[in-house]
């Protein structure tokens, strides 16, 4: 008897289950299961995004072993070497969107596309200003080298929408989140209606913290690199933290890399992949 093996059932309510069931109405055995953690790693995106309609959120971060983003002075180019930040760009790859907020763009003034790792197409660039900070110059706004989308909020004056307009930019306009800024959830449902599967989210600390805090991080990477920052260096997160250690979320770690001098930390929800069934 034919026999077929299905990680995980396709979410798409176009599809689901469908041809399963037609498989085993021709009498085909079907089992639904094995590897399953396997397959929602590697179709996490896509899962997520068929289940819920939002961008999956990856956050990237570059950590001194203090945990320090940037020196005390925002200088953090580079915390870590070389083959860590080729990798970096594979992720960038991967993805659909690479996300800052304003925090970052006006310290870094970065381009944000992809260099190291072979790619068809850029990502798109996203900015996170909900103020109108960020000016429309810069590489982040050269369009020769990717498209840009401005996420913004009607605090914006008009004339820094006119001028990311003039740009070449996109520019969406949604609620300001609950800690300030853009609201977070309004960005990753967005650039899902844009078809993003998977958001890199590249932020400095107060985006980071702001996605944290709000539930909506599906995987972390964190490039650990040998040195210390010290304490005026900046805190990988912004805000507070839990009150006591018992309240502390524990990420799981699903592997470990090293890449020269460098470590990866690849880092899901403590109940294992996202899929997207919570
Ligand atoms: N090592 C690393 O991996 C790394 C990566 C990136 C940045 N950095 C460093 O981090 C520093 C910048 O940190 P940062 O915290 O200012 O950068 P950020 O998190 O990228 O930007 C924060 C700003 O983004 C805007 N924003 C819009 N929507 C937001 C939301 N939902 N939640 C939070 N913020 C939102 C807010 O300004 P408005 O309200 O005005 O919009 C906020 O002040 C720089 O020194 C940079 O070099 C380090």
């Amino acid at each position: 008897m034919a026999r077929v093996v299905v990680g995980v059932e396709d979410p798409d309510p176009d599809v689901a289950g469908q041809g399963i069931a037609r498989l085993r109405a021709h009498g085909v055995d079907v089992e639904v299961g094995p590897g399953s953690d396997e397959v929602r790693r590697s179709l996490g995106p896509y899962l997520h995004h068929r289940r819920h309609g939002r961008a999956f959120c990856l956050v990237k971060t570059a950590v001194s072993l203090d945990g320090r983003v940037a020196a005390a002075d925002g200088s953090t180019r580079w915390i870590t070497a070389g083959e860590a930040r080729a990798d970096a760009h594979g992720l960038r790859a991967d993805s659909q969107a690479v996300v800052v907020g304003s925090g970052t763009a006006l310290a870094d003034r970065p381009a944000l596309t992809v260099r190291h790792a072979a790619v068809d197409r850029q990502p798109l660039r996203v900015l996170l200003d909900a103020r109108g900070r960020v000016a429309a110059d810069g590489p982040l706004f050269d369009p020769d080298l990717a498209a840009t989308l401005v996420v913004t909020t009607d605090r914006a004056p008009r004339r820094a929408v006119e001028a990311w307009v003039a740009a070449g930019a996109k520019v969406e306009t949604v609620a300001p989140g609950v800690d300030g800024g853009v609201d977070p959830r309004a960005v990753l449902e967005l650039l899902g209606a844009r078809g993003v599967l998977q958001a890199m989210v590249e932020g400095g600390p107060t985006l980071h913290a702001a996605l944290l805090r709000a539930g909506l991080v599906d995987r972390i990477v964190a490039y650990v690199a040998p040195t210390f920052l010290g304490p005026d260096g900046w805190p990988a997160l912004a805000g507070p933290g839990p009150a006591t250690l018992a309240r502390a979320r524990r990420w799981h770690l699903a592997a470990v890399a090293r890449l020269g001098d460098d470590v990866r930390l690849d880092l899901e929800p403590p109940d294992g992949p996202p899929d997207g069934d919570a």
